[in-house]
């Protein structure tokens, strides 16, 4: 890196982590001329796959993680649950974006609550529970229904139990493992929203607007852009995503995913330091993606434009689809506005993400049929 602060076209970046997101990073990264290496545990990764060099070893590696660093210029991550001396031992070797104190509050579900709260921003109903003890006290006190959470590596859903009576109180606390959890009240959200929205070193802050999402089974099914939400809770959703960005003091992309409740405010959800599943539209229908945003961030270049050329609609390819063999890809490539994006992964188990698609149409309704149609293409049998 040079005095200024800059990373140039050339240089190299080093990604810790190694799945959908860092390659989607390293595909915008090359791009624009830069080298990638990527570390993570495994082997013939997404990101390896289009990386320059992909180096096999665990997060807590120390060493391994500061050979890695001293090779390149700058670190940035894809995966938030790289442990904080990881990111420690890589900042001791060169700068890492976003810092590992983003990374240390948004990786565990307490820290996070605790954060937005005493930033005053609004957010579900919790309590912290360490014993089956407190798991009743909780759910006393926040009435049920409600989900119980593990603190920390959760993700698609994983490590959460819905607690509909009482009667359910020990089932979940043996599901989270008996471990540090947080028990939330169930939210009888109207839609679920989020915003993906990057901020550079100088403090520049942009967004991809209030994106509308639905899950299935707690997983990301469809994200459509822009959301058809009303137009003063996209204002508000982006006016609190700001805030948390500048509260943070992230130098990156950071996505703010919310509930939409029936009285029309919003409650935070919860955060990811990085680009995000409900933001893979950008790399298709925007000027600047998602990624090219997270690359200009940690390379302290000047961010792009988040123009959308068109409304999008985004459906998830998750591994049931090769249920009954290899899905039809020229079946839902046939529809000429739907873009294919695939991670190389090989085994397709059940709920995991193998790729997505993308559809640009006139309107939100369109895009929304269209990828609906493409997905639904690749199973139907003729
Ligand atoms: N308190 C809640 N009330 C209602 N639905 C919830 C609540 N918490 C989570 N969910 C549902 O489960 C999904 C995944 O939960 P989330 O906390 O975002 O975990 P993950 O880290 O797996 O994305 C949410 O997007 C939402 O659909
Ligand atoms: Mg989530």
């Amino acid at each position: 890196m040079r005095d200024d602060g800059l990373v140039l076209p050339g240089s190299t970046i080093g990604v810790l982590g190694s799945g959908q997101l860092g390659r989607m990073f390293a595909i915008a990264a090359r791009r624009m001329g830069y080298r990638v290496h990527t570390l993570s545990p495994d082997e013939d990764t997404p990101t390896g796959q289009v990386a320059d060099l992909e180096i096999n070893a665990r997060y807590d590696d120390l060493d391994a993680v500061r050979r890695f660093a001293s090779a390149v210029s700058v670190v940035t991550f894809e995966f938030e649950n790289v442990p904080a001396a990881t990111a420690a031992a890589a900042a001791e070797c060169c700068p890492v974006r976003p810092s590992g104190q983003v990374l240390h509050t948004t990786q565990h579900r307490l820290r996070e609550k605790t954060f937005l709260s005493e930033a005053g921003l609004p957010l579900t109903p919790y309590r912290r529970v360490d014993s089956l003890r407190s798991l009743r006290t909780a759910a006393f006190e926040l009435g049920l229904p409600g989900i119980l959470k593990t603190a920390d590596f959760g993700y698609d859903g994983k490590g959460q139990f819905r607690v509909e009576t009482e009667a359910d109180l020990t089932a979940a606390w043996d599901g989270v493992g008996r471990r540090e959890s947080v028990l939330e009240a169930f939210i009888p959200f109207e839609s679920e929203l989020s915003v993906v929205a990057a901020r550079s070193a100088d403090g520049n802050f942009v967004h991809y607007g209030a994106v509308e999402n639905q899950h299935v089974n707690g997983i990301l099914d469809i994200a459509i852009a822009p959301g058809r939400v009303p137009r003063e809770a996209s204002r508000r959703a982006v006016a609190l995503a700001r805030q948390v960005l500048e509260a943070l003091q992230v130098v990156g992309v950071l996505c703010v995913e919310f509930f939409l409740k029936r009285d029309g405010s919003l409650s935070i959800n919860e955060l990811a330091p990085r680009p995000h599943n409900s933001g893979h539209f950008t790399f298709d229908a925007n000027v600047t993606s998602q990624f090219e945003q997270q690359l200009r961030a940690t390379c302290g270049l000047p961010l792009g434009s988040v123009t959308q050329l068109c409304p999008a609609a985004m459906a998830n390819l998750l591994g049931d689809l090769w249920a009954n063999g290899e899905p039809d890809w020229a079946a839902a490539t046939a529809l000429p506005n739907v873009k294919l994006h695939l991670y190389g992964k090989m085994a397709p188990r059940p709920g995991r993400k193998m790729g997505h698609l993308t559809a640009l149409a006139p309107t939100v309704e369109q895009a929304l049929a269209d990828v609906t149609e493409a997905r639904a293409r690749l199973t139907r049998r003729q």
